[in-house]
């Protein structure tokens, strides 16, 4: 099926499909062509087989990709009805996605970098991190959570080669006790930085656009919106814009300047 320039219909095929928290699932896809081509950042939108009257499609970000191997690594809360079901595919299973949607991460080389995940903003936040690390960047991670055991990430940000990771959890259970930002401001008092990349909760994603837009450092955030086509077809994920108007977190996004979102 052809959708648009660069959004295709792909078949994948569940390599595993575990849990690895509370509610948490990490799920690896043979998809070889799109493993090629989708960039740190952008999403796909999941058919997940199993109810007939649940048509609209699943959006998510991945971790990781690796053209070697035609393999792609997703990490996603089971939420509701879809992502329950998806939770349940196990390996050998397949059924297919559109992809790549929307618009990544602006990376490219600079000075420090700072990247603040929050919750399942995790995955396209590891994404970017990587690629800034390729790109010649030193990089920190903040990974906040409510509690230790809906942490993921911090092995995977370890493994980057960041500078610094710091971990939060708001209830204190693992790492700093609070939320994801108190490690941000700490960071920015003791290091300079010339970008900061986020995706989380919104509360979390606006008070680390003001860090950032208080120190005149470019901030690329990655929002979540509700989505029924993914592909700019239904005004469903409208993006509230602080010059006014509105524009499709699916095809405008979910990657933006932060500086531009009404908050
Ligand atoms: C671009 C993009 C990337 C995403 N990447 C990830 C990811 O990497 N990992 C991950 O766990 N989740 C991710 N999400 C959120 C994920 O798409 C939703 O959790 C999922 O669609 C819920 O579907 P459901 O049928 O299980 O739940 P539903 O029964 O539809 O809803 C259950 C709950 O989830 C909320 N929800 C539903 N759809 C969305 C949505 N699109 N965005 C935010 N909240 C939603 C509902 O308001 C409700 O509270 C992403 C969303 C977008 C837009
Ligand atoms: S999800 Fe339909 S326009 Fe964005």
């Amino acid at each position: 099926m052809h959708l648009d320039a660069k959004v295709h219909q792909y078949d994948f095929t569940v390599v595993s499909n575990e849990r690895v928290g509370d509610g948490i699932f990490r799920l690896v896809i043979s998809c070889p062509e799109l493993a090629s081509l989708i960039l740190p950042g952008q999403f796909m939108n999941f058919r997940v087989p199993g109810d007939a009257s649940h048509i609209v499609r699943i959006p998510l970000s991945f971790a990781s990709s690796d053209a070697g191997t035609g393999t792609i690594e997703l990490v996603y809360a089971a939420v509701g009805e879809g992502t329950r079901r998806l939770s349940l595919l196990e390996a050998g299973d397949g059924s297919d996605l559109l992809g790549p949607c929307g618009h990544g991460w602006n990376v490219r080389p600079g000075g420090r970098a700072l990247c603040v995940a929050g919750g399942v903003g995790v995955p396209p936040v590891l994404a970017a991190a990587r690629a800034l690390v390729q790109a010649g960047r030193t990089v920190d991670v903040v990974l906040g959570a409510q509690t230790a055991s809906r942490l993921w990430g911090e092995t995977d940000a370890l493994a980057l080669g960041a500078g610094e990771v710091i971990v939060c959890t708001d209830d204190g259970s693992y790492g700093m006790r609070g939320f994801a930002t108190i490690a941000v401001e700490k960071l920015f008092s003791a290091n300079e930085y010339d970008l900061v990349v986020t995706c989380g909760p919104n509360v979390m994603m606006g008070a680390v656009a003001r860090i950032a837009e208080d120190a005149g450092v470019e901030c690329q955030a990655s929002l979540e919106r509700m989505m029924t086509c993914g592909f700019g077809a239904c005004s469903t994920c409208n993006v509230a814009m602080r010059a006014g108007g509105y524009k499709a977190c699916c095809m405008d996004g979910p990657v933006f300047d932060a500086k531009e979102v009404a908050w």
